[in-house]
């Protein structure tokens, strides 16, 4: 489709029957000044306002990004800084209440002690939606805890190639899989099954994230934090350079069934398609997404999305609204947004039948939550990291690893003497979670509350388990068994970017020490992608992708031990050579689909078979 630029949006068809909710709508926008209409349109990141400026400039939305916590980070800190900020919106002429977003994508996992599940490429591999929507409605129980009712997730991306930063935060590169689990997330979040409370979802980012060529990112001019991570972008962010054919049948695809599972807001995609930035893409904004598919919701844009539209500020502004942004996540400077927009829309160059069009769609997602009236009580504090969250991504964990190769070495065998167990990812917490973790890139260490694949070894009666991170094991001659578990440091976004995703040189030498000593070698995974490591998967006995699992990395001994099956497949096909990157006909070393059951009493490498 042209990238029309006449801003005709979509009104609602006004034949059709009104029904008292819009009625309501219609009567409260009919009220509203064009400060506070455009104050609706406006998101600000809680580092850049105080309260007292969120009813000043009539601010309707309000989010913490990836760093956005408060100090201390702990759930009753988040329900003070969140009721804080969203009191004043109250006290204001109309008292419209604020929407608070967050990157809820894989549990409430900006904050502390909150259950972190498997990330998504790990869902994928379970391939469970039933999985998805209860892990969609913990996480919508434990961000009500902390007053916050707006959850930049599912991502839907349909990632297709692993070099990808933001691969992990995909289900897979299936559209049908992914269409099937995003949908499910969405019913789990806005659920309201059993008295529960809605949260919003957020399908993102539309459209064609997933679809970017390594190399064709170029910095946006005159966004400053670029510098600061420019080395890291090669592909995030850059240019779909495919067919509307290939864009719909791979990455429209999953907005259908989010539409279809009743999502009430969409975030717009930092890439291009075909060289045009899809924030000012008014043919796939409005034409695609609101006119052909129908969505009823409102679009927010990416982070300083808009900014990179032209170097013109109030170009930008001008060509997002009018293409069909409805509200943008400024998210610093909000006051140059809302003196640019106010300009634009007294010149006609924002027409206000745009204004009112957005405005609406945002009062009817916030309706449609229960923000307006009395607010019930939230659920408890306690909810946040309960027992039966953790119980759930335990069983998430289970579910999501992949038993890619088992040489006569799994289940570990009963009566062993010793098991030992080697790799700093055995017992680290911020490895095995992942980005977005209490921190936008996440971190290594006791980052939050959880437990891991050491505790579980030790927990379990598999026999006696020894630890050594650096594999040496000085003291001890040859072992029967030894696990080692290597991972990728955590990352977000463009900083993820990668050429050649593979293991450290530490993990190869703790792999490399145990190889020597231990009869039978496992070899457990935690990435959020497929690695070239043909040779390590060639030299171990057994070998486990377990994903990104989250804060119950505990749940992996189960598995080893043969208390619980393998049922996980791996969502994205695991390239056998870096050359294979990028190169969609190449023959991966395991295709997506595949893993074993445990039963498989042994399996033929699959290096031979190539
Ligand atoms: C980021 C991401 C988006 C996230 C938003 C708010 O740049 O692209 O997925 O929801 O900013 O943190």
């Amino acid at each position: 489709m042209a990238t029309e630029t006449c801003p005709e949006d979509h009104q609602k068809d006004w034949r059709e029957p009104v029904t008292d909710a819009e009625r309501s709508i219609g009567r409260l926008v009919a009220e509203m000044t064009v400060a506070e209409k455009i104050g609706q349109m406006t998101q600000v990141s809680n580092e850049s306002i105080a309260p007292a400026e969120v009813a000043d400039y009539f601010i309707g939305s309000v989010l913490s990004g990836g760093n956005g916590n408060p100090t201390p980070n702990t759930p009753s800190a988040w329900v003070n800084m969140v009721s804080t900020l969203a009191e004043p919106a109250t006290e204001t002429r109309l008292g419209i209440p604020l929407l608070y977003g967050v990157d809820a994508v894989h549990g409430h996992s900006n904050v502390g002690g909150a259950t972190i599940f498997p990330h998504n490429i790990g869902l994928g591999a379970a391939r469970d939606e039933g999985l998805t929507e209860r892990i969609g409605q913990a996480t919508a129980a434990e961000m009500l805890a902390t007053g916050i009712q707006w959850a930049f997730a599912p991502t839907v991306a349909v990632p297709q190639d692993i070099r990808w930063g933001r691969t992990y935060e995909g289900y897979g590169n299936d559209p049908a899989l992914v269409s099937a689990l995003g949908a499910a997330l969405i019913r789990g979040l806005q659920s309201t099954d059993n008295g529960r409370r809605a949260v919003l979802a957020c399908a993102k980012h539309f459209v064609g994230d997933g679809a970017t060529l390594w190399g064709t990112v170029t910095p946006p001019d005159g966004v400053d934090w670029w510098d600061a991570w420019g080395d890291g972008w090669q592909i995030d962010q850059g240019d779909a350079r495919i067919s509307e054919e290939e864009l719909r049948s791979l990455h429209l695809l999953p907005y259908i069934a989010a539409i279809e599972a009743g999502v009430m807001t969409v975030m717009a995609s930092y890439n291009s398609w075909n060289g045009d930035k899809v924030h000012g893409h008014h043919g796939l904004l409005t034409g695609v997404l609101k006119q052909e598919l129908g969505f009823g919701g409102f679009v927010v844009s990416d982070w300083m999305g808009i900014d990179q539209i032209d170097s013109s500020y109030e170009t930008s502004v001008v060509t997002a609204i009018n293409a069909g942004v409805d509200m943008v996540m400024v998210p610093e400077n909000y006051r140059r947004f809302i003196e640019v927009m106010i300009g634009a829309t007294s010149t006609g160059l924002i027409p206000m039948h745009r204004i009112d069009d957005a405005v609406s769609r945002i009062l009817a997602a916030k309706s449609s939550v229960g923000l307006f009236g009395p607010q019930p009580e939230p659920p408890p504090l306690a909810t946040i990291g309960s027992p039966e969250h953790r119980a759930l991504a335990a069983e998430a964990v289970r579910r999501s690893a992949v038993l890619l190769k088992n040489d006569r070495a799994l289940p570990i065998p009963s009566g062993i003497a010793t098991i030992d167990v080697a790799g700093q990812a055995a017992d680290n917490i911020g490895l095995q979670c992942g980005g977005w973790t209490v921190g936008w890139q996440g971190g290594s260490g006791p980052i939050t509350a959880g437990n891991t694949l050491l505790d579980g070894l030790h927990a379990s009666t598999v026999g006696n388990v020894e630890y050594d991170p650096t594999g040496r094991f000085s003291n001890r001659g040859r072992a029967d068994l030894g696990i080692v578990c290597i991972a990728e440091s955590p990352y977000a976004e463009g900083p993820g970017d990668c050429a050649a995703p593979g293991a450290s040189n530490e993990d190869r030498a703790v792999f490399a020490r145990m190889r020597k000593r231990c009869d039978k070698l496992i070899l457990v995974i935690y990435s959020g992608r497929p690695l070239v490591i043909p040779d390590l998967i060639e030299q171990a006995d057994a070998v486990v992708a377990a994903w990104l699992p989250g804060s119950e990395g505990a749940a992996l001994a189960g598995l080893l031990a043969g208390v619980h099956p393998f049922t996980g497949r791996t969502s994205q096909p695991w390239p056998g050579s870096l050359a294979d990157l990028g190169d969609a006909g190449a023959t991966p070393l395991f295709a997506t689909g595949d893993g074993l059951d445990l039963t498989a009493a042994h399996s033929a490498d699959p290096l031979e078979t190539r």
